[in-house]
């Protein structure tokens, strides 16, 4: 069941916000009364995206962008805060994964990766920092367990990770006296949600996977939105600089061998 909090009248923008958890996040804020806007790379999937946000009967935008280009989101992040206000809530979420040793990656794999998820964070906060409500929003990275547990196979995933909480707790300290609140969510193992497809790609992968969690299911994506939604709302007004693990337990084991899933 969900919080009953409003964000009605509010602005939301979600990068990597066309699937998954950040698509969640969306909904939700959505459903919450806010106009919303996101932005991923590939314009069907954000047309598909906005098409299913916009049953929820608020105002809501969706662009083509790549993290990766600075001055591209930048341009989108413009034209978002020209269509649904300055944000009150800023929400970076996009990222790239997949399952190699270190010695089995590119130089051009292991910078794709970084690049995606942690150079790409920077953009958006960099860029997003003159579109925010100031003062009184509220910046949502998306993290992942990688962050903090070394984990075999996902050395490109576990420097950009670690990297997006560092800047997570350092522009908290930074942008606390403009009024703007910076946190981070760890999500653990999430139902029916790409990453998850890419990490237990068998049903016998998935199980162990599940029996690895202390609370012995998948999250949802709603848990995760759930969190977002109490992140941005006054109820977590003294929070900042926070890494907030939704998870089920799971990380408190440590990294997770996917050699042997
Ligand atoms: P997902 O469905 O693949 O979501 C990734 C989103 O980011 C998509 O909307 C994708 O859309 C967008 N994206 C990817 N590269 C991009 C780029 N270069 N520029 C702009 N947008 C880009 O994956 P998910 O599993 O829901 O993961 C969402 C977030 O949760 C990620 O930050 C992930 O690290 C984190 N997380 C997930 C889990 C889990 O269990 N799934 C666990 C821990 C953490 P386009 O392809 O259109 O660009
Ligand atoms: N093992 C080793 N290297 C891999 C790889 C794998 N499974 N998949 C991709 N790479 C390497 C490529 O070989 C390439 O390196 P190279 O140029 O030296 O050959 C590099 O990574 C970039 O690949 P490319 O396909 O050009 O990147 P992209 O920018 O089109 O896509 C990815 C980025 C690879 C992260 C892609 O999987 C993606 O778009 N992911 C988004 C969805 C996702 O991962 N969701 C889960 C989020 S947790």
């Amino acid at each position: 069941m969900r919080i009953p909090l409003s964000f009605k009248g509010q602005s939301v923008f979600v990068a990597g916000g066309s699937s998954g958890i950040n698509l969640g996040i969306a909904t939700a804020f959505a459903q919450a009364g806010a106009n919303v806007a996101i932005a991923s790379r590939n314009a069907e999937r954000v047309a598909q995206a906005v098409e299913q946000l916009r049953q929820h009967g608020t105002q809501i935008e969706g662009y083509s962008a790549d993290v990766r280009d600075a001055p591209g989101i930048a341009a989108v992040l413009q034209q978002a805060r020209d269509a649904i206000g300055p944000f009150d809530v800023l929400v970076s979420g996009a990222a790239g994964n997949f399952l190699a040793p270190a010695l089995g990656m590119s130089a051009n794999g292991f910078k794709t990766v970084v690049d995606i998820d942690l150079n790409g964070t920077f953009h958006v906060m960099r860029a997003g920092f003159e579109h925010l409500r100031r003062p009184g929003a509220c910046v949502i990275n998306i993290s992942a367990p990688q962050a903090f547990n070394p984990t075999k196979l996902q050395a490109h995933v576990c420097a950009a990770k670690a990297g997006v909480d560092m800047l997570t707790r350092v522009l908290a300290m930074e942008w606390g006296p403009e009024g703007v609140r910076v946190n981070s969510i760890v999500p653990g193992p999430i139902a029916d949600t790409e990453g998850i497809r890419r990490l237990a790609p068998t049903p016998e992968a998935l199980q162990r996977m599940t029996q690895s969690v202390p609370l012995q299911r998948m999250g949802r994506v709603e848990e995760i939105a759930d969190m977002a939604l109490f992140l941005a709302s006054p109820h977590a007004a003294f929070v900042t600089g926070a890494i907030m693990a939704v998870d089920g337990g799971s990380s408190l084991a440590g990294g997770r061998d996917y050699s042997a899933y």
